[in-house]
């Protein structure tokens, strides 16, 4: 027998990715799921970075890269960030990985361990907590609410400080509940960040994403001295329609980048070639295919939303950025709906793929009992039908 360590072990499945599973499961037997469980967009990578990233395997870039990632490829997120806010990042302080989500841990890895406490303001991205317990830190949560766009307060971070807190993670725009935070509100948290010498990973990779009047920011310019403490993420995953090309990045003081490229290069060896390549042409390139997914996105936004405010008894947010819809179904809890008996945000969620075939996520995997996440990047049309199926359900 093979044991499974203890690190192993005190990890969960990804909830969202153990949702689409089942939704999959389905759909191999024949059934139309609407599903609303995975954060990717529904577009395909646009022409001109497929067509760089076939350039690039013709001209034989089919090799291990440096551990940190080309130096061109470095270069175009250098530009980015001095281009959009102004922020000088040489391409030493950036290192890309196998995706945002591979930087974060690297960040983590390289940052905290036992005894140090990672502060998170939930509801947060389901990843968030795993990779803090994978560490051996802690983590702990500041719950938000609705009525206040889930937006953590700077007195509730204050009060969450502990002489063994170490980290503050953001995420504007957030997934799951696509709030996006003000510069005046992030600006506030940074005083907080400055005052008690946190340092902050700034998960940014909905930045572009952002619908009417919200803006992106990014953490770091807000105050002098916040970049020598602060970690920004992001990728091409969210923005270009590339979640399987598996590129991500983390900006930041260069003793720390060093540190996670030497954790990169004992894992991983570098991200893959190719997919540098084509995230090259993404970054450089001509910028309108991010505005039409944007427009479509928006769009998609308005029509969940209004649909939403349809069904009995849920209460909704309308959020500023990101794919998804988060939302309060907590009053359901004690029915009976399609024979079962809804207690909680999982057996809301089992009930409705098995009874409507409508697949979303429970709020608890983001720890937000009472709340689904619905990701909203789907067809108009399977919107339409998966919201209508929703309705009858609940009704
Ligand atoms: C908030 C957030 N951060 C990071 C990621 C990871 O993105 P990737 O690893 O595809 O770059 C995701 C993906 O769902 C996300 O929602």
């Amino acid at each position: 027998m093979i044991r499974i360590s203890k690190l192993a072990s005190s990890v969960q499945p990804s909830a969202t990715l153990a949702a689409a599973g089942r939704a999959r499961q389905l759909k191999a037997q024949g059934v139309h799921v609407f599903d609303f469980s995975l954060g990717e967009p529904d577009f395909l990578t646009p022409a001109h970075i497929r067509e760089a990233a076939v350039a690039a395997m013709n001209k034989g870039q089919t090799h291990y890269t440096p551990t940190n990632g080309t130096p061109e490829v470095r270069a175009a997120i250098a530009r980015f960030y001095q281009k959009s806010h102004g922020i000088t990042y040489s391409p030493e302080q950036i290192l890309v990985s196998n995706g945002a989500k591979h930087s974060i841990h690297n960040a983590l890895a390289s940052t905290v361990g036992p005894g140090d406490e990672v502060i998170i303001p939930a509801p947060y991205w389901v990843s968030y907590s795993d990779l803090v317990t994978m560490t051996g830190a802690s983590y702990v949560l500041i719950p938000t609410r609705l009525e206040d766009g889930f937006k953590m307060k700077p007195a509730d971070l204050r009060a969450a400080i502990t002489p063994r807190s170490r980290m503050l993670m953001l995420n504007s725009p957030s997934n799951p509940t696509g709030a996006v935070y003000t510069r005046a509100e992030l600006e506030a948290i940074a005083d907080v960040v400055l005052e008690t010498g946190l340092a902050v990973l700034s998960d940014e990779i909905y930045e572009q994403l952002i619908y009417g009047d919200a803006k992106g920011t990014c953490f770091a310019t807000l105050r002098p001295g916040l970049a020598d403490r602060t970690l920004t993420i992001s990728g091409v995953s969210k923005t270009y329609a590339m979640t399987g090309w598996r590129i991500g990045w983390a900006a930041g003081p260069l003793p720390v980048i060093k540190a996670m490229g030497n954790v990169q290069s004992q894992e991983t060896s570098c991200p893959c070639s190719v997919s540098q390549a084509a995230a090259i042409a993404a970054l450089d390139g001509d910028q309108s295919c991010v505005e039409e997914m944007r427009v479509e996105f928006q769009a998609r936004r308005d029509l969940v939303c209004g649909l939403l405010a349809k069904l009995p008894g849920v209460k909704s947010f309308v959020p500023d950025g990101a794919f998804y819809a988060f939302f309060d179904v907590s009053s359901h809890f004690g029915r009976m709906l399609g024979g079962k008996e809804i207690t909680d945000s999982a057996s809301f969620c089992l009930a409705a793929l098995d009874s409507a075939q409508v697949n979303v996520v429970p709020g608890a995997a983001f720890g937000a009992e009472g709340y689904v996440r619905l990701s909203y990047a789907t067809s108009r049309e399977q919107i339409r039908g998966g919201l209508d199926r929703l309705e009858r359900f609940l009704r």
